[in-house]
């Protein structure tokens, strides 16, 4: 039986609005070591505007950056001691938020006090911690160290930074479900795919293979690669992932950190970073070539997916396939960092797995993709 088009309504797509605050959880701000250059850094996010120094231990602080004695801009002022001073009138502030002297008065208002953000340093990332609510962090939510980070273990971490305007930051996270757009986007064939969310992790395990007719160097251009991805959500905003690239007898170990913040609500700030363990029997060299090879990778990758979520709408209600992934039990799991802590319910942290059937994917894909490199001849 044929269905007549006239007869079958067309769907709309219902945008929905923006969140009315940003999420709780550790914010990576970038890395570390930008921030002890004994300058002050501001920073645009959360709707606000924050201030980053280095008091005179090494120890990072971050602030509000509007000064609550006449609205000065902290970030402009200048590093004095163990505070940051402001540039219009001199009004010293600690780490602490504490108006620790007023250079010109007979009294500092001790008591008085600005706002001072949670933050820690891991991994040599910054991150701080949001909560609209005002908690601390609870113990078991942070964000795991990497073994041996800071030894020559690693290389030192490349660093990518993107604004994207006119999009709120959730589009990224939908990412981690999404089996298909890995092929159209990322020129990757998805062989296994599975999505675990438990708590405040959400993660993605995918096995993976480079496309004959599109190489990016993710499989470092070595014949028959695999990419073993094993990637994590540590709350709202910052992925670990482990990639192992396996080619031959060679193995690549990598850490990739995708991550961002929002700057408002339609716009956010966009980082990506990878470390490459050194490998036995390859040399510095060659280790380094791979290195690069791999993140330049990874950079042409991200920078396809900034291209669609510049373009593309928000849609509450996505018309899904059985391939698509669980969408809206991701959405269900990131709700938990939009309502107070009382309000997270069973469904928004509970155990939830979800296997994607490649099989029909990937022989259309191979299809696909034999016939384009027929074609080249
Ligand atoms: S506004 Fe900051 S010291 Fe006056
Ligand atoms: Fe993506």
């Amino acid at each position: 039986m044929t269905v007549e088009p006239e007869t079958i309504e067309v769907r709309s797509i219902e945008t929905g609005s923006n969140p009315t605050r940003y999420a709780r959880g550790w914010h990576c701000l970038g890395l570390a070591k930008t921030f002890h250059d004994g300058k002050p850094h501001q920073i645009k996010v959360f709707g606000t505007d924050l201030v980053v120094f280095e008091d005179s231990k090494g120890a990072l602080h971050v602030l509000d950056a509007f000064c609550r004695h006449m609205g000065g801009n902290l970030a402009r002022g200048e590093i004095k001691g163990d505070t940051i001073a402001c540039p219009f009138h001199d009004w010293r502030w600690g780490g602490d938020g504490r108006c620790a002297e007023v250079p010109y008065a007979r009294r500092t208002p001790k008591i008085a006090r600005t706002k001072s953000w949670i933050n820690m340093e891991r991994n040599g990332l910054l991150f701080v911690w949001n909560d609209p609510q005002g908690n601390p962090p609870p113990a078991d939510v942070t964000i795991p160290g990497i073994p041996d980070y800071g030894t020559d273990t690693w290389s030192e971490w490349t660093w990518n930074t993107f604004h994207v305007t006119g999009s709120n930051c959730r589009e990224i996270v939908d990412n981690v479900v999404d089996m298909a757009h890995f092929f159209y986007v990322h020129f990757q064939m998805p062989q296994y795919f599975k999505n675990v969310f438990e708590g405040h992790i959400a993660a993605q395990h995918m096995r993976s293979t480079g496309r004959d007719d599109i190489k990016t160097g993710v499989q470092l251009d070595l014949p028959d690669s695999q990419t073993i991805s094993d990637a994590m959500y540590y709350g709202p905003s910052f992925m670990l992932d482990t990639v192992y690239t396996v080619a031959g007898d060679v193995t690549v170990e990598t850490k990739l950190v995708n991550c961002h913040y929002p700057v408002t609500q339609d716009s956010f700030v966009l980082q990506f970073g990878t470390i490459v363990k050194k490998v036995d029997g390859v040399g510095d060299e060659e280790a380094a070539a791979m290195a690069t090879m791999f993140t330049e990778g990874v950079e042409t990758q991200f920078k396809q997916d900034v291209e669609i979520w510049k373009h593309k709408t928000r849609i509450e209600n996505p018309l899904l396939t059985e391939e698509d992934g669980p969408v809206y039990q991701l959405r269900r799991w990131y709700s938990q960092f939009f309502v107070d802590v009382e309000d997270v319910t069973p469904e928004m942290v509970q155990r939830f797995e979800f296997e994607v059937d490649t099989s029909r994917a990937l022989e259309n894909w191979q299809r696909e993709v034999d016939e384009t490199m027929a074609l080249r001849g």
